[in-house]
């Protein structure tokens, strides 16, 4: 019996080469998600967006990413460690016309075709390692990671460097999946879901969230809210079977191809719908944590 843990199996399964081979094959399949290019869940507001209208949903969600931010819209440098095409950093520069904001990926579809997007506006998309990028120490007036780190395991790395790039007393906010416990105490059901998420997405895994917090704290972040916004993510994780169908209907009505990486992005979406109904196990966390004053 091989005694690998999920998360050494899981390393393989998120090397830098898979990670940019699914999303330079996969990314285009997310129009069918989000016509803002949103790649990620959103957040519910009762009255304020419909849990119809998915859209209005995952553009709440850079909303309340871009709140905890509390950034000042006057010439401040943003980073999007992890910006997917640019959807993000399109709507912060929306709403914030005086911000710039800079994105980095590891995939060059995503930086060629998301740099289209941004062309005359004050966003750019770099292709570099969120683990390493050339930004300057104390250079940013804030950092966001959408559903990115996730792909790192959460790594101390990741929040290393976010640390790193970060100005004095300006904030990280992370948006994402973690695990309510370690991955050896989930339940059969929980771990075979959790695997095939990780599997379908390239995620090296999730990190457990009170680890995370410590991890946080031990780089130097101070003041970090943990929230749990699982039930307002929830209506639009139940969009997933609907976009699946709707997504493979619209392939078969044009005689067109799955393609290997979109496979792979229905079998995650379809786990990570499986993986939060087991709310005992998995919740979906903003995190806003702020780098100390020297
Ligand atoms: C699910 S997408 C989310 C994109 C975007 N944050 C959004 O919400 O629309 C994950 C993104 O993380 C990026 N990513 C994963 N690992 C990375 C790394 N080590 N360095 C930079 N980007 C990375 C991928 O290239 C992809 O753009």
């Amino acid at each position: 019996m091989s005694t690998f843990t999920i998360t050494e199996k899981l390393k393989e399964v998120a090397s830098k080469e898979n990670i940019t081979r699914f999303y330079d094959e996969a990314t285009e399949d997310y129009e069918f998600w989000s016509k803002d290019l949103n790649m990620h869940f959103g957040y519910y507001t009762p009255f304020k967006t419909s849990v119809f209208r998915r859209d209005s949903m995952l553009n709440e969600m850079n909303k309340q990413v871009y709140n905890r931010l509390q950034v000042s819209n006057q010439n401040s440098l943003i980073a999007d460690l992890g910006c997917g095409i640019g959807g993000t950093i399109r709507y912060g520069l929306k709403k914030y016309p005086l911000l710039h904001i800079i994105g980095v990926t590891l995939s060059s579809f995503q930086v060629h075709e998301g740099n289209k997007k941004l062309k005359d506006k004050k966003g750019l998309i770099l292709e570099e390692d969120y683990t390493s990028t050339s930004f300057k120490t104390n250079s940013i007036n804030g950092a966001y990671a959408i559903e990115s780190f996730c792909h790192s395991g959460h790594s101390k790395e990741a929040f290393q460097e976010a640390y790193r790039i970060l100005k004095p007393n300006s904030k990280l906010v992370i948006a994402d999946a973690f695990l309510k416990k370690d991955e050896e105490q989930l339940c059969l059901g929980s771990n075979y879901c959790y695997e095939q998420l990780c599997k379908g997405w390239s995620l090296e895994g999730l990190g457990n969230i009170h680890s995370v917090k410590n991890r946080l704290e031990q780089i130097g972040f101070k003041n970090i809210i943990v929230e749990d916004i699982s039930y307002r993510v929830a209506p639009s994780v139940l969009h997933v079977p609907f976009a699946i169908t709707g997504f493979i209907l619209k392939k078969l009505f044009r005689k067109e191809f799955l393609k290997p990486q979109s496979w792979k992005n229905l079998k995650g979406s379809l786990f990570a719908l499986l993986s939060g109904l087991h709310i005992n196990n998995f919740g979906y966390y903003l995190i806003t944590a702020e780098k100390k004053q020297f």
